[in-house]
């Protein structure tokens, strides 16, 4: 006889990042889950996930799912990962126009995915919707605030450089803010490389106590 789940139980809760490569979802998982950055990841082939307990009551283990962003490393039906997500994180690089121009897109394959409705009333922020909680993560923040180069990774994945080098921010957080409010997505500004980063923290914090 299997007794029925009780209060006290270890719930779980899966998460999945998903967005273009190199804007930095592994770099802000493993920032997230162990404190650690590295300039020197590799890219992510298919997708693989790690476990957090939080020590809350009742305990909550949260699987965070970190998906491929480079084509050749997806696989035929990443749907198949996304499905029966709580929250799902669209991640861009601040520094990338183009990262944050799909990521309408990857919007859409996830709620196409898990089965959420396109133009549902908002009432709130983090409002959540059809039991998924969404968010927008503009990732690399420290590259527009001066606190020195990013990543090394990617010869053929090239950042937009400025004048002197130094790339340059091609998203404004207004923009962006928009954006989030029109869709119903949590947002916050994050930078996986900067140990300080409240974005990182405030991100996760605040998807979990939607979830
Ligand atoms: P795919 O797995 O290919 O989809 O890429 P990804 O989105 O997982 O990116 P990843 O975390 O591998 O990071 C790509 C590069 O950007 C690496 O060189 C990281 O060190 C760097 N990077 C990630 N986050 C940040 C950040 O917040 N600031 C800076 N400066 N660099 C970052
Ligand atoms: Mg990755």
């Amino acid at each position: 006889v299997v007794s029925p789940p009780t209060k006290s139980t270890n719930s779980r809760a899966k998460l999945i990042l998903l967005g273009d490569a190199y804007v930095g979802k592994t770099s802000l998982i493993l920032r997230y889950v162990h404190n650690t950055f590295s300039p020197h990841t590799l890219a992510t082939v298919g997708s693989a996930y790690i476990s957090k307990t939080l020590p809350q009551k009742p305990p909550l283990t949260l699987d965070i799912w970190d998906t491929a962003g480079q084509e050749r490393f997806r696989g035929m039906n990443m749907g198949l990962y996304y499905r029966g997500s709580k929250g799902g994180v669209i991640v861009y690089d601040v520094t990338s126009r183009s990262s944050f121009n799909k990521a309408k897109i990857w919007l859409k394959e996830l709620r196409d995915a898990v089965g959420v409705p396109e133009n549902v009333d908002v009432e709130e922020p983090g409002y959540v919707r059809n039991g998924i909680v969404l968010a927008l993560a503009g990732n690399k923040r420290d590259l527009v605030e001066g606190k020195g180069a990013g990543g090394i990774r990617g010869e053929d994945l090239k950042l937009e450089k400025g004048a002197e080098g130094v790339p340059k921010r091609e998203v404004t957080e207004e923009e962006a803010k928009q954006w989030s409010s029109e869709e119903g997505l949590l947002f916050f500004e994050t930078s996986a490389k900067d140990d300080n980063d409240e974005g990182v923290k405030n991100l996760f914090e605040e998807i979990i106590f939607w979830i």
